[in-house]
């Protein structure tokens, strides 16, 4: 029998590390608060409160900001919005798998610029840019990289924003994991670098601080390039959840948020710490750099390691992973990505142990001596 499976695949937090009291605390108080705004469609930029608050903790005009269903759904009207068929747009390789998605669902021209662990290759960009290639957008995860875990060196966002303003594309600045960072400095993001106001557009969520399932998220950018998303917003759905949106504000504008990211910082400190141990103990071979912050660790293995039959040997051991190769238009074929948002401390040391297993019954790799 099957044990019942560990799984490293889903980048979403363990029930553990949500705060559901505060969340039914915050939505009784939104809800005796404001029951107008909070039952009433609304509009679609969002609940004007959560706005105001999200503008503030930005420094910017509430005019620059939109909130929406989740911040896939804001990549969503902003790849409407800026993204035709045949446009070129950079992304990162690897990256995340539904950025992916949706953009080759709008037959984007895809250009896929290695990530290095300082974060993308910027003389690479340079060069394809030198090249003649016009994107109309590049796709930048800057804190704890999606699926890699890495981070945008200070140096790399500022010369990516001079290349944005050199060859007038617009950066996506798509930053849900930034709260969550839980060592190093925290460094600026692209949007308040010089040049940053005028081609960054910001997008980030409560789905990492408070939770995924209260799908809130929100776009910065321009005003001209917000005021586009607020008509696609108003044709797509009058407005998007105000009930979500009035308790995410409650819960930020009484302080439960800065205690939630506290909580989801210190387990996922603790998370990584096992996961590094564990893999070093029993998966020798694997080849990792323990992320600052974020869900995600990319592991590579030794060249011309299986990862399709190792993922069908880790379901048969009850252990689950997301092949590198989702995350990219080509390669990643012996790379790994291991979330672990979604499992305890304890999880991981038994899910690594099965790995091992796994990768042992596809290679010729010895059992590690234990000693
Ligand atoms: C890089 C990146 N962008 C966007 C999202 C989606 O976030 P949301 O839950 O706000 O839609 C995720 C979720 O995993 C992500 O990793």
């Amino acid at each position: 029998m099957t044990p019942s499976t560990i799984s490293f695949a889903r980048g979403a937090p363990s029930l553990d590390i949500v705060d559901v009291d505060g969340l039914r605390e915050a939505a009784d108080r939104a809800f005796r608060a404001d029951p107008g705004g909070l039952t009433g469609y609304g509009t679609a930029i969002g609940y004007p409160p959560l706005r105001e608050w999200i503008a503030a903790h930005h420094g910017v005009d509430p005019a620059r900001v939109i909130v929406t269903n989740g911040s896939m759904q804001a990549d969503a009207f902003l790849f409407e919005a800026l993204v035709s068929p045949g446009d070129a747009v950079v992304v990162e390789r690897p990256t995340y798998d539904r950025t992916l998605l949706s953009l080759r669902n709008r037959a984007a021209d895809l250009h896929a610029v290695p990530l290095e662990g300082d974060g993308i290759d910027v003389d690479e960009l340079a060069a394809l840019l030198e090249r003649g290639v016009r994107p109309v957008l590049a796709h930048l995860i800057p804190n704890f990289q999606n699926p890699a875990g890495f981070t945008l060196s200070a140096a790399k966002r500022e010369r990516v924003v001079e290349l944005a303003g050199e060859y007038g594309f617009t950066i996506f600045e798509d930053d849900p994991y930034v709260a969550i960072r839980f060592a190093g400095e925290p460094l600026a993001t692209m949007l308040e670098l010089p040049g940053g106001a005028e081609r960054v557009v910001y997008a980030s969520s409560f789905s990492k601080t408070v939770c995924p399932g209260i799908r809130v998220g929100y776009l910065v950018g321009p005003e001209n390039v917000i005021g586009r998303i607020r008509g696609l917003a108003t044709n797509t759905y009058i407005s998007p959840s105000m009930v979500a949106q009035g308790i995410v504000h409650e819960f930020c504008a009484s302080g439960a948020l800065e205690r939630s990211i506290e909580t989801v910082k210190s387990a996922l400190r603790e998370r990584v710490e096992r996961l590094a141990a564990a893999l070093e103990r029993d998966l020798p071979d694997a080849r990792f750099t323990p992320p600052e912050g974020g869900y995600f660790m990319w592991v590579d293995l030794p060249e011309g390691t299986d990862v399709d039959a190792l993922f069908d040997a880790a379901a048969e051991r009850g252990v689950a992973f997301v092949k590198g190769s989702d995350f990219m238009v080509q390669g990643g074929e012996s790379s790994l990505r291991l979330a672990y948002s979604g499992v305890t401390a304890d999880q991981i040391e038994e899910g690594v142990t099965r790995l091992a297993d796994a990768y042992r019954a596809v290679s010729s790799a010895p059992a590690p001596s234990r000693g």
